[in-house]
């Protein structure tokens, strides 16, 4: 399907939507990003996702021309012109043009994208259950490249799914540096224990919107929700477990390299946290707004 795509100050049709060669967020993953997704008309979590990528930008000293606001109002209008009812929305901000070194000082203006999609689909078994391997590749420590910065450098996750497809699995179980579950190539990760849920503090892994969504409604479930270490041992005997994310939702993992977990189908507590998210992303949301004048 062909939209009408964001870039460089004006909206232009899909086919001809491009960035410069020397823009360093393709030269050297220097950029900043936000998946984000619209339910019923109206963008769940807009404003905390401009903050976080606010937030990464500063990390990065990347400066931004535009306000909060004014990306915003770009987000929905670019909603608007693609006809987003229900869609993905993605939202990069890249370094911008400059000399091949990486010097960042040799660029200009950050470059602005803002891409919207009817539709997303990651995981083709997301309502039954999806299976994980345990990736050999680790989350960088949080003394290297923080995992909080959610950066155009992903090769870290991409190495992990590629790992994850040769061995016939949907998705990548990543490890912090010291050897604890940090989370999915592109999701959170939650355990269910006889104690509630479980899921590790964010120092190793991306302060994901959907995961504070699920802490939030944890607690209004009256689920017990810790933010703590666990290794796979964990993992193995957890009676649930699921990963979360803006892309995925809400998903439930039936098995971790080859070893079933809980009873290999989506579990009560997570059927739970399913359900309750899924009637909270069309509760709520910044409203698109009709299509004025095309
Ligand atoms: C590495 C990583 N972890 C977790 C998430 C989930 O974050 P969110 O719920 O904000 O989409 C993402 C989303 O893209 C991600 O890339």
């Amino acid at each position: 399907m062909s939209g009408v795509v964001y870039v460089s100050g004006s909206f232009k049709p899909e086919s001809q939507a491009s960035v410069n060669v020397l823009d360093h967020g393709l030269l050297y993953g220097d950029g900043v990003f936000e998946g984000i997704r619209a339910y019923g008309g109206r963008v769940f979590k807009l404003e905390r996702h401009i903050d976080r990528l606010f937030q990464s930008a500063k990390a990065l000293r990347l400066p931004l021309t535009q306000t909060q606001e004014e990306l915003g109002e770009i987000v929905l209008e670019t909603c608007r012109r693609n006809a987003i009812v229900d869609g993905y929305i993605r939202l990069v901000i890249t370094r911008g043009r400059g000399d091949l070194g990486l010097d960042p000082r040799s660029c200009g203006t950050p470059e602005v994208i803002v891409i919207a999609r009817p539709q997303i689909a990651l995981y083709k078994e997301s309502s039954v259950g999806v299976t994980v391997v345990t990736s050999s590749f680790r989350r960088p420590a949080p003394d290297t490249v923080s995992p909080s910065i959610k950066s155009l450098n992903y090769i870290n996750n991409v190495l992990a799914r590629i790992e994850a497809n040769d061995r016939g699995a949907d998705e990548a179980l990543l490890l912090d540096a010291n050897g604890f579950v940090a989370e999915a190539s592109a999701d959170n990760v939650f355990i269910v224990t006889d104690k509630g849920l479980a899921t590790p503090p964010t120092a190793t892994n991306l302060s994901g919107i959907t995961r504070e969504t699920v802490i939030e409604l944890a607690g209004e479930l009256g689920v017990a929700c810790q933010e703590r270490v666990f290794n796979l041992f964990e993992v193995w005997t957890a009676r649930e477990l699921f990963i979360c994310g803006t892309g995925a939702e809400v998903v439930p993992v039936v098995s971790v390299d080859g070893r079933t977990i809980g009873h290999g189908a989506i579990g009560p507590v997570t059927r739970q946290i399913v359900q309750a998210y899924a009637r909270t992303v069309r509760a709520t949301g910044t409203p698109i707004g009709v299509t004025v004048g095309q």
